[in-house]
């Protein structure tokens, strides 16, 4: 156990682009929902998002930018360590030791790098190969027990345990704290909405087909007017209607009512019904954070106060483990 004896819950989000309302439902509301019964970790990914060309100001803003949206989110930065992956350099250390213990074949079935290394074309970047190693990383430097995703992180966190489970039969039991996933009922996968049989996200080429946190209130509702349905006309969440299915996930992710409720509701009604009130639903759950975010943006001297105490937190608690899988694999210090 560690020094509070409360167990570590630990996540993160890529600063790659402006984060999704995928990434809230998927993910940061849940940090906030369970931020009270854990010792927590939340941070930006900042060495994964260059596994794609990012322009440097543009990093750099969006760095800002996440950890802004987790305050404003409702994340406690006195109660749980905020900091940036690149202030931390723990992370790349133990990264490259995992290397050695990860084999490509299990590296090779990662979905995301499949999809990934596709839309790479012919120049597929090594650090997109190795960035679930990265991730691995991440997580065990802090002793996790849990660690609160959206569903498409599932794989990694497998593999992290696989990694985990390897080494500790090489070097001893107590080497790494085997983690676990933690995967919200509902909205675990928002989709796209210009393609529900796709993942919303936040490097999708088209805008109508996201909501980014920062999108206005205007902006938010034209995109759901926009979203793909399907053709009939019954609201039911039947997989044959994903765009439908998609609408009613987000409500039910926002409200927390089941969706059979939410489907009953709309009886005899159209499409245009459940687009309008998913917008309304969606406005109200982004407008007061994104009006915080915007405001803490602004507070260069607050976010790098927070995130230096952070990363110096951080620091000493991923000293810890990285020296100890130094010692156990020989490596003189
Ligand atoms: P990233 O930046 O792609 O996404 C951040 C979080 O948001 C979730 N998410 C979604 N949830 C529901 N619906 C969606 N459409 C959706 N899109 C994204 C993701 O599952 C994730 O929880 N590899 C990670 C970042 C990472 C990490 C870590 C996470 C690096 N190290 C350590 C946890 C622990 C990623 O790319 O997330």
């Amino acid at each position: 156990m560690n020094a509070t004896n409360r167990k570590v819950m630990l996540s993160a989000v890529q600063p790659s682009n402006t984060l999704t309302l995928g990434n809230l439902l998927g993910a940061i509301r849940n940090w906030v929902k369970h931020q009270d019964d854990y010792e927590c970790w939340f941070f930006a990914v900042n060495l994964h998002a260059i596994t794609v060309r990012q322009d440097p100001t543009e990093l750099r803003e969006q760095t800002y930018r996440a950890v802004a949206t987790y305050i404003a989110a409702g994340i406690n930065p006195e109660h749980a360590t905020l900091f940036v992956q690149s202030q931390v350099p723990e992370h790349a250390e133990l990264a490259w030791l995992l290397n050695c213990y990860s084999y490509m074949g299990e590296l090779g079935r990662m979905t995301q790098f499949k999809d990934k290394s596709q839309k790479a074309g012919e120049n597929i970047a090594v650090g997109l190969f190795t960035y679930p190693v990265l991730m691995a990383a991440d997580i065990l430097l802090y002793d996790t027990d849990l660690v609160p995703v959206g569903a498409d992180q599932k794989q990694h966190i497998e593999l992290t345990r696989d990694i985990a489970i390897r080494m500790n039969n090489l070097y001893g039991e107590d080497l790494f704290r085997v983690p676990q996933p933690m995967i919200a009922q509902v909205g675990a996968k928002i989709m796209s909405l210009q393609d529900p049989t796709a993942k919303m996200s936040k490097s999708d080429p088209d805008p109508n087909a996201s909501v980014y946190l920062t999108d206005t209130d205007d902006v938010i509702r034209k995109k759901l007017k926009r979203a793909i349905t399907d053709s009939g006309n019954e609201i039911t969440d039947d997989d044959s209607k994903p765009g439908v299915k998609n609408l009613l996930s987000i409500q039910s992710a926002i409200t927390g009512k089941p969706i059979s409720g939410i489907v009953a509701s709309y009886a005899g009604k159209m499409y245009g019904h459940l687009k309008v009130d998913t917008a309304e639903l969606v406005v109200q759950a982004i407008a007061p954070l994104r009006d915080e975010a915007n405001r803490l943006y602004e507070e260069r001297t607050f976010l790098d106060q927070v995130l230096r105490k952070g990363a110096d937190r951080a620091r000493e608690r991923a000293g810890k483990t990285l020296a100890r899988c130094y010692d156990r694999i020989g490596l003189l210090k």
